[in-house]
C-alpha cells in the first residue's frame, strides 16, 4: 500500500489484516507496552486539515504521538494558504522538510487522490468532500467486530444524508465485503441516483428498514454542503429520517454514528444516550485503528506484529 486513498481501493484480506492489527494496537495501549513510544522515534507525521475536524484530527495525533513519532499540524486558515500558495505547493515544501507521512483532509473530493501522484511521501485520505474517509469506515467495521461476533448474517442501515457522505461511501464499500445486506434509508434527494448500481438495497421507508436491523448507522445531516432544495425543511427531514423512540428496532441493534452529532436532528438525544448507542466506542476505536494504519506506512517492524484470528470473520 503506497498511499490509503479510500476502501474501495483496498481488497478483503487487506481489510481483514488491518483491523487484526487495530487490535493488536487496542491491546498494547490498554497494557501500557512501553515499546509502543519508541517505534517511530524518527519520524515525523503532517496532519494536514483544509477542514475542520476534531475527531479524526486529534486520534491521528494522539496515534502517532503514542508511537514515538512527532506531530505538526497544519491547518490551512493559519497556513501561507492565506497568502495565495497553492495546497501542492504547500506539500512540496512539508516534503522537503522532511515529513514521513501526510494525513489529509480536504472538502473537494479527490484531492487526496491528486496530490499522492506527485508526492514521494505516503498520504492517508483523512475525508475528502463528500468522496471517502476510509478510516473512518475501517474504525466502524472494527467497532462492529467488537460487538457482534459474526458478520454474515448482519442487516446494516445506513440512514440520513447519504447524497453528500463519504462516509457512507467508504461504509459501503466496506461492509458490502462482509456483511448479508447493506440498505440505504432517506429522503429520495439524498439518495445518489447511481447508487443502485452498488451492492445496497434502496429504501424510503426509515420503520420498514430498521425493523429487523442489526446495526443502525445514522449519519449527520451536512447543511454545509446542501443546496437549496435537497431538503425541504429540517422538520420534513426529522419527520422521515431521525431515528427516535417511535420506530420499533431489535433491543441488540447498535446504533453508530460517525460524529459530531446534530443533536436532536438526525437521532434523538435519547437514542444517542441509550445503551445501545455504540458511538464513543467508534471514537475510542479510532485510536489503535489509526495507530494500526500509520505503524503500516512508517514502521520497518510492522510486518513482525504478531496478530490473533478474528472469529468474526474466520469462524
Ligand atoms: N467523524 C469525523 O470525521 O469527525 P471529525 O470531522 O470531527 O473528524
Amino acid at each position: 500500500m503506497k498511499h490509503l486513498l479510500g476502501v474501495k481501493e483496498l481488497d478483503t484480506a487487506t481489510i481483514k489484516s488491518i483491523l487484526k492489527e487495530a487490535f493488536y494496537f487496542k491491546k498494547q495501549v490498554e497494557k501500557k507496552d512501553p515499546k509502543l513510544s519508541t517505534l517511530l522515534k524518527n519520524d515525523v507525521v503532517a496532519n494536514v486539515f483544509f477542514e475542520p475536524s476534531t475527531r479524526t484530527r486529534v486520534s491521528f495525533e494522539i496515534a502517532a504521538k503514542k508511537l514515538g513519532a512527532s506531530v505538526i499540524n497544519v491547518l490551512a486558515e493559519s497556513s501561507s494558504i492565506v497568502k495565495g500558495e497553492t495546497i501542492f505547493d504547500t506539500l512540496l515544501n512539508l516534503e522537503a522538510m522532511g515529513v514521513d507521512l501526510f494525513i489529509l483532509r480536504h472538502n473537494q473530493s479527490g484531492m487526496p487522490h491528486y496530490l499522492s501522484k506527485y508526492l514521494k511521501t505516503p498520504v492517508i485520505n483523512a475525508g475528502d468532500g463528500s468522496h471517502e474517509h476510509p478510516t473512518q469506515a475501517l474504525l466502524d467495521l472494527m467497532t462492529i467486530v467488537e460487538y457482534k461476533k459474526n458478520l454474515k448474517n448482519l442487516k446494516v442501515v445506513i440512514v440520513g444524508d447519504i447524497l453528500h457522505s463519504r462516509v457512507a461511501r467508504s461504509n459501503i464499500f466496506c461492509l458490502s465485503k462482509f456483511v448479508s445486506q447493506v440498505t440505504l434509508c432517506s429522503l429520495p434527494t439524498l439518495i445518489p441516483k447511481g447508487f443502485s448500481e452498488l451492492d445496497v438495497s434502496i429504501s424510503y421507508n426509515l420503520q420498514e428498514s430498521v425493523k429487523d436491523a442489526d446495526i443502525i448507522m445514522v449519519l449527520r445531516l451536512q447543511k454545509e454542503r446542501h443546496e437549496q432544495n435537497d431538503i425541504p425543511s429540517i422538520k420534513e427531514y426529522i419527520k422521515y429520517c431521525q431515528l427516535n423512540e417511535k420506530l420499533k428496532f431489535p433491543k441488540d441493534a447498535l446504533i453508530m454514528h460517525p460524529g459530531p452529532v446534530n443533536r436532536n436532528v438526525e437521532m434523538s438525544d435519547g437514542l444517542y444516550h441509550s445503551s445501545q448507542s455504540v458511538v464513543l466506542s467508534q471514537v475510542r476505536n479510532g485510536l489503535p485503528m489509526r495507530m494500526a494504519l500509520i505503524s503500516r506506512f512508517l514502521n520497518k517492524d510492522h510486518k513482525k506484529i504478531k496478530t490473533k484470528k478474528l472469529t468474526a470473520y474466520d469462524g
